[in-house]
Order: structure tokens, then sequence, then C-alpha cells
């Protein structure tokens, strides 16, 4: 923490408000004492100035393109590393040793089954439910299953409920598949991988073995990687005002799953996938890049621009370079993805992207990947939320282990009428 201080003046008044230093990214003013000392707020919709906590996990520096767990940047990550060894730097802060790797591994497939009578609980949605309607649905309720792990003051119960979320996750999403497609659910085998009991879940059938395809394991295990945390993005700074009153965890990341859903967020793969089928072939691209344009139609290129990132986004390079890899083993091609490449060149040498800072995110090209999986569009940000629930529950335990952690309560600039007397009924 620096000892500079930034001075405001207002009101014919000059107050010192502290500078905080992080590790590295820009400096902060802490304006915590601003309202006692001038009566006033500061005004900020959407977070666009607002550093909302202090945090040691994850840092995004946008101008730059550098996104980094723990200090390690994404892309060595992706290339070198395994979800379930991302997860464990996310959650304990250093790289494991084999063994704790191993350990870490060997707990999380010990909590991949759900109570079996959760499972009754799918028979009561649609069966064309959207699986992010049953993801908020089926994992707040397993607050109202697994008790024992709900009371946050006990670090010992936190982290039983963090492993349990990770680790049932696969499990869930993969249920909800199934339900949509009319097969019956398969229990974990727990002598896969995370990723690979995820894949046999989803697309496995009790009537035959399946082989997991070790291409596909690691593109979706890098894939999960990379969807893993990003900082205060919208979804977590939901779980985290939601966990700030002492919600329990369960609770705490269906409402991440609600917020992620949105297409603005995690919705935005599955726009981005139902764009480029919409636009089609490349001769169609420049009427799109032209509606994008156009400030009286709503149309925007999903899987374009980003919050914090006004370079490319280091995930999409990374998910560019894996549906090659796909690909090349399933021997398929994706007519869209020649769509996806030609649209990126456009729009990236159009003014308009260009003066605004807008590269494809993180979202544009795994549709592409997911759908040569074989997942249907619906499926793709419930594994967003899949993979996320370990940034989520990452960033609550953070907080909720800051002895320093208040209740966030934001304030506001009222609008509305000011105080008037009750009209009665008869009398309007
Ligand atoms: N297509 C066309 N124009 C765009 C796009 C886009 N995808 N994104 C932003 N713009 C324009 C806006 O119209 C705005 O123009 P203006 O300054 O003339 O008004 C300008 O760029 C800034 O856009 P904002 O919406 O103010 O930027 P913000 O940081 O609030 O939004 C967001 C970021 C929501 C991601 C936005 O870029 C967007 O809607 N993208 C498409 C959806 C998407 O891909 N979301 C995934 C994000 S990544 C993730 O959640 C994993």
């Amino acid at each position: 923490m620096a000892d500079k201080a930034a001075t405001l003046t207002y009101d014919n008044k000059s107050i010192e408000l502290p500078v905080l230093e992080g590790s590295v990214g820009p400096e902060v003013i802490d304006i915590r004492k601003l309202y006692g000392q001038t009566g006033a707020f500061t005004y900020d919709p959407g977070y666009k100035s607002t550093a909302s906590c202090e945090s040691a996990l994850t840092y995004i520096d946008g101008d730059e393109g550098v996104l980094l767990h723990r200090g390690y940047p994404i892309g060595q990550l992706a290339e070198h590393s395994s979800f379930m060894e991302v997860s464990y730097l996310l959650l304990n802060g250093e790289l494991p040793s084999k063994q704790e790797l191993d350990d870490f591994s060997y707990t999380i497939s010990r909590h991949t089954m759900l109570h079996e009578q959760l499972m009754t609980f799918y028979r009561g949605f649609r069966r064309d439910a959207h699986p992010m309607a049953i993801m908020c649905g089926v994992v707040g309720a397993l607050s109202a299953f697994y008790h024992d792990s709900t009371d946050i003051s006990d670090p010992e119960q936190r982290k039983i409920a963090s492993h349990r979320l990770i680790a049932k996750m696969p499990t869930i999403a993969a249920m909800a598949y199934k339900y949509a497609v009319g097969q019956p659910f398969l229990y974990p085998d727990n002598s896969l991988s995370y990723t690979g009991n995820f894949l046999r879940m989803t697309f496995g059938v009790p009537a035959e073995p399946y082989e997991v395809n070790p291409v596909v394991e690691k593109a979706m295990d890098r894939i999960f990687i990379l969807h893993a945390d990003h900082e205060q993005n919208a979804s977590t700074s939901t779980v985290r005002l939601a966990g700030s009153s002492g919600a329990n965890p369960f609770a705490c990341i269906a409402a991440g799953i609600a917020c992620l859903w949105g297409p603005a967020h995690g919705g935005a793969n599955e726009a981005a996938l139902n764009m480029l089928r919409e636009i089609g072939t490349p001769d169609r691209i420049p009427h799109y890049i032209e509606r994008a344009k156009d400030k009286n139609d709503p149309f925007r290129l999903m899987g374009f621009g980003h919050r914090v990132y006004k370079n490319y986004d280091p995930r999409a390079t990374v998910m560019q370079k894996t549906v090659r890899e796909v690909f090349e083993s399933l021997k398929v091609t994706d007519p869209l993805f020649e769509t996806a490449l030609q649209l990126e060149e456009l729009a990236l040498n159009d003014p308009y992207f260009i003066e605004k800072k807008l590269f494809p995110n993180v979202d544009f090209y795994s549709g592409i990947i997911l759908s040569a999986i074989g997942f249907p569009t619906t499926m793709f940000t419930a594994l967003f939320a899949l993979a996320r629930t370990v940034g989520w529950v990452a960033q609550w335990n953070e907080m909720i282990s800051d002895p320093g952690q208040v209740i966030g309560r934001p304030r506001q600039l009222y609008t509305g009428p000011t105080e008037r007397d009750y009209v009665p009924l008869g009398q309007r």
C-alpha cells in the first residue's frame, strides 16, 4: 500500500483521500470515508472506475491483453496445465506438487455424485427447459441437501462446499443435457479425469462403453481453464454481493449462474454461434458489419468487445488454436469457422472496431469448438458456469476469509419524486 494521497476539492472544502497500490495495475483512490467527510456519494453505474474489493486471485491488463491467475499467464496455463491444477491454484494460491494435485483430484472425484433425491428435481422441468434454468434451480437446491457445509464461519465447511460445487457441476450439467435429449442419466465414473468423466456423463449411454477421445478431452479441459476465473466480472461480483450478506455458498453460486446467463456475459457464446449461423456465408459478412455499426440497429457483433479488454482477449487466441486442433482430430470442418475468421479479419480492419477497440473475446470461437464436439448451443453457457464455479468459490472464499468483510450495499443518485402526500383513491 502506498502512502500517497489524492486531494478532492468539493463544496469549498479539500479532503485527502488515501491512494492504495496493488502489486501491479492502476492505483486505487480509497473513497471509503468520502461520504462521512463530505456527505456526497460517487456515481459509477456499471463500476467502470470502481474497484469493489481487494483480491489476489486474478489480474487483467485489458489494454495489453494480459490475464494472470495467481501471477501465471493464461496462455502458459492453457498450454501446460490442467483444469484440476488451475482449480487448485485458484483456491490455494500456489501450483500444487504432484502429491497435492493427486490428493486434490481424488478429493474432487469423491464428491461427484448427487444426492439421489436431487435426481427427482429434473423431472419437474419441461424437457425443453434451458439448461441454465435447470442449473439455477438445481444448484440453488444443493443448499437443501448439504446442510453440513453451509456454516460459512467454519473454514472447513467452506472448503467442503467449494469441493462439492466444483465436483457436482459436471454431473448437474450433464444431467441437464441428458434430460433434454431424453436419455438416461449416467452416474459419474471416478476412474476418469474430471473432464473425461464429464464427457462420458454427457455423451455416453448405458448400452455401450464410452471411449474418451484424448484430443477432445484436452480441448474441453483447456476450455474449462480459459473460463475458470476472470476477476470481478458481473457474475463473480454477483456471487460476492450475494455472499456478503452471509448467504450460503450454494445459493451464492446459483445467483452467479443467473447472472452469467445474460447474453452480454456468459450467454454470448450461444449468441455468437447463433449469429454466425444467421450470417451463414462470408459474402453476407459486410451487411452484418454495417448493421453492428448502425446506432439505430440493436444488432451487435456477438463475441466482440469486452468491458476490460481493449486488445485481443488472450483467451480468444488459445481458443482459435484449439478449434484447429479439434477439427484436425475429429476430421471435421465447419464452414462457420471460415466465416468467423473472415468476420474477424474484416472487423479488425474496420475503423469503427479499431476506434472503439473492439476485438474478439473468449466467446467468439468457443461455440465453434463446442458445436464440433457435439454440444447444442443451449449447453454452451452451462459449460461456462461449470468452469467458472471454481473462480466463483475461490473469490467467495477470499471474501469471507477477509476479517474486514462487510455487506455490499451500493448507494444511488435518486431522481424520483420528492416527498408528497398520499392521495386517496377516490380523489385521483
Ligand atoms: N458490436 C458493435 N458495437 C459494439 C460492440 C459489438 N459487439 N460492443 C461494443 N460496441 C460499441 C457500443 O455500441 C459503444 O459504442 P458507442 O460508444 O458509440 O456508444 C462502444 O462500442 C462501447 O460499448 P459499451 O457497450 O459501452 O461497452 P461495455 O464495456 O459496456 O460493454 C460488452 C462490453 C457488453 C461485452 C459489449 O462489448 C458487448 O455487448 N459485446 C457483445 C456481447 C459479448 O460478446 N459479450 C461477451 C463478453 S465476454 C464474457 O462475458 C465472457
